[in-house]
């Protein structure tokens, strides 16, 4: 297995025949992959996300409102129209059990989309790691791509970590070439200096002060803990995330 890091979809190469990876991980750590996970966890349906929240609206339209939840953010608020934000407080059992989200974050639903061609498509926070390192460890795929969200093409320091926390719990059953790149060895790097200050880290982190500003220290909290959801999302066809099934 080689693990490759790209910290947003932006730097993540176009796939096409011959460059494409067995599986590829979109991270959101704050807050679009931890809420997908956190959902999927608390029994929704699945999660479908669209990069464009008017082909969002059209869409969930046809879906019965009793059974249906519209999330939708943009810079971190929730936007006109929608049900919830993007926090993953808000997907208790009692709101999401059996209800099907329909998602559009200002940079998770865009990485799942740049990633979506691949064989194999999960997302991955901190909250839910172990569980997609499970994951790889029973899929074996030979080539790993994990995609940041960044915050509108910037690089965010979350995101990397995440993968680090990844790429340190397959260390062990890896071989030595592991790292597919450079920006891998890095993500390592970060989480190997952070993984005992992860609320620290989030504080820190450009989109983490943009969320305390907003008043949101809970769902940085949150988004901290490491393996905390056993649930991992994986797409089950383009753009629908389902809670993979052992
Ligand atoms: C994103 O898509 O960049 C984030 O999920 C934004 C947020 O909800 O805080």
């Amino acid at each position: 297995m080689k693990l490759f890091v790209y910290h947003t979809p932006e730097l993540t190469p176009e796939m096409t025949g011959d460059c494409r990876p067995d599986c590829a991980i979109a991270i959101d750590v704050l807050r679009a992959t931890t809420t997908m996970a956190a959902a999927l966890q608390n029994g929704a349906e699945a999660v479908q996300a669209f990069s464009d929240l008017s082909v969002l609206m059209a869409t969930s339209e046809d879906w019965p409102a009793e059974r249906r939840i519209r999330i939708g953010e943009r810079g971190g608020k929730m936007m006109e129209g929608c049900d919830l934000g993007n926090s993953p407080l808000d997907c208790t059992a009692d709101r999401v059990k059996g209800r099907r989200l329909f998602m559009s974050t200002t940079n998770g639903t865009r990485s799942l989309e740049k990633i979506a061609a691949a064989p194999t498509v999960m997302t991955a926070a901190l909250t839910n790691r172990n569980g997609v390192v499970d994951a790889l460890l029973e899929l074996q795929p030979q080539t790993v791509w994990m995609t940041g969200s960044g915050w509108e093409g910037s690089f965010s320091l979350e995101d990397t970590v995440a993968a680090g926390a990844i790429a340190a719990a397959l260390l062990p059953h890896l071989k030595d070439d592991w790292a597919g790149n450079d920006e891998a060895i890095a993500a390592l790097a970060l989480f190997e200096l952070w993984r005992d200050r992860l609320p620290e880290l989030m504080r820190l982190a450009s989109h983490g002060q943009r969320l305390l500003r907003l008043g949101n220290t809970a769902d940085l909290d949150y988004c901290a803990q490491l393996d905390v959801v056993p649930t991992v999302p994986i797409q089950r066809e383009t753009g629908v995330l389902v809670a993979r099934t052992i």
